[in-house]
């Protein structure tokens, strides 16, 4: 079988260190293994637009920002297929054949989707397009024959929601749909990352993001005011490091080498706990050997998108020649859909 990847991004935003560790770095180590047959990464404009119709030159301008981010984290248009959801119209007609396979009450039981509707206060006004967005999203994976779904834990309900609906088309009308399956991210440091407030996800609403475009003195100021422990108030106090922002981002950022490069007195993060436990290892201390790590995780990032900024029509360049291409596939599935279901009247009945 063909090992078809494919991910996607919702552009409400510009990507942050969360998006980085949690989705964008797995991306990039897939696309450069080369394990695939074909490997797609999706701007979900059309799926961003579900909640934000009213808002329509955010999603537009973050197409640019969010397509700037993943290719100075190294997506590469020679190996990675980079388009526009809404550039695809065969995702939408998918779309419309594929809401008859689920039912409202299957579509009300989707815990990623009831939590999104709470956190958006849409109890009184949901609109329909974002209620249904797990049904777009399954055109969105199966349009492509997608075998593989690089996802964050938040979006396994929509895997499970796609799978169903495959089984559901395929046994109906025949087998045409590829089963797809999720992969979610290994470690929980990985997973989630705290905000530098430390109160939850680090998200763009609660303003506690380090952006990938963010310059050297932002980002070390951010990390020079992050949440540590509370009680950790004199350098000679003992210290948590469980709930302590800054180790939390050790535990996401740090590299084999970090220690010998900007910390050589200690061999490696347990001897670092250790001593922050114990006491006498103050938080500015540990602030600046993290400063240290995630400069050099981002600098050349950010250089690289300054570069690519200065020509936005080379970029969206690249979204169009990825869109051009996804749709060739995306059409050949949309055949095979409408001739399993009987209505390719053209081909039943033209005269030639
Ligand atoms: N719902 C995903 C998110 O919010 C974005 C997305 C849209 C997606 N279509 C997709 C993810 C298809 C994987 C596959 O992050």
């Amino acid at each position: 079988m063909k090992k078809i990847i494919l991910s996607g991004i919702r552009p409400t935003g510009k990507l942050h260190v969360g998006h980085y560790i949690g989705a964008i770095k797995q991306l990039v180590e897939i696309q450069n293994s080369g394990d695939f047959d074909k490997f797609y990464v999706m701007l979900a404009d059309s799926q961003a637009l579900t909640d934000n119709a009213g808002n329509v030159q955010k999603v537009r301008d973050n197409i640019l920002e969010v397509a700037l981010d993943l290719l100075s984290c190294g997506l590469d248009p020679n190996k990675t297929c980079l388009f526009i959801q809404s550039e695809i119209p065969a995702l939408t007609e998918m779309t419309f054949y594929y809401m008859n396979l689920v039912t409202l009450s299957r579509l009300k039981r989707n815990p990623t989707v009831k939590e999104e509707i709470k956190l958006r206060g849409f109890e009184e006004s949901l609109p329909m397009g974002f209620f249904t967005y797990p049904v777009s999203q399954t055109a969105d994976i199966t349009a492509f024959g997608t075998t593989i779904v690089p996802v964050g834990e938040d979006q396994k309900p929509m895997i499970e929601q796609a799978r169903e609906i495959v089984r559901t088309f395929n046994s109906t009308y025949g087998e045409v749909l590829t089963m797809p399956e999720a992969v979610i991210p290994k470690t929980k440091a990985q997973a989630r990352l705290v905000g530098t407030d430390g109160k939850g996800k680090m998200s763009k609403s609660l303003g506690n993001c380090i952006y990938l475009s963010d310059n050297e003195a932002t980002i070390k100021q951010k990390i020079m005011g992050m949440f540590t422990d509370p009680d950790h108030i004199k350098v000679s106090d003992p210290g948590k490091v469980e709930g302590n922002v800054v180790f939390e981002y050790l535990n996401a950022f740090v590299k084999p080498d970090s220690f010998e490069k900007y910390l050589p007195e200690y061999k490696n993060l347990d001897e670092l706990k250790a001593h922050y436990q114990r006491g006498g290892l103050g938080d500015v201390k540990i602030k600046l050997f993290l400063n240290n790590i995630l400069q050099e995780i981002l600098r050349p990032i950010r250089e690289k998108r300054e570069k690519l900024a200065q020509n936005p029509e080379n970029v969206y360049q690249i979204l169009f020649d990825g869109s051009d291409n996804a749709n060739i596939e995306a059409n050949k599935t949309m055949q095979s859909i409408k001739s399993a279901m009987g209505i390719d009247y053209r081909n039943i009945y033209s005269k030639n």
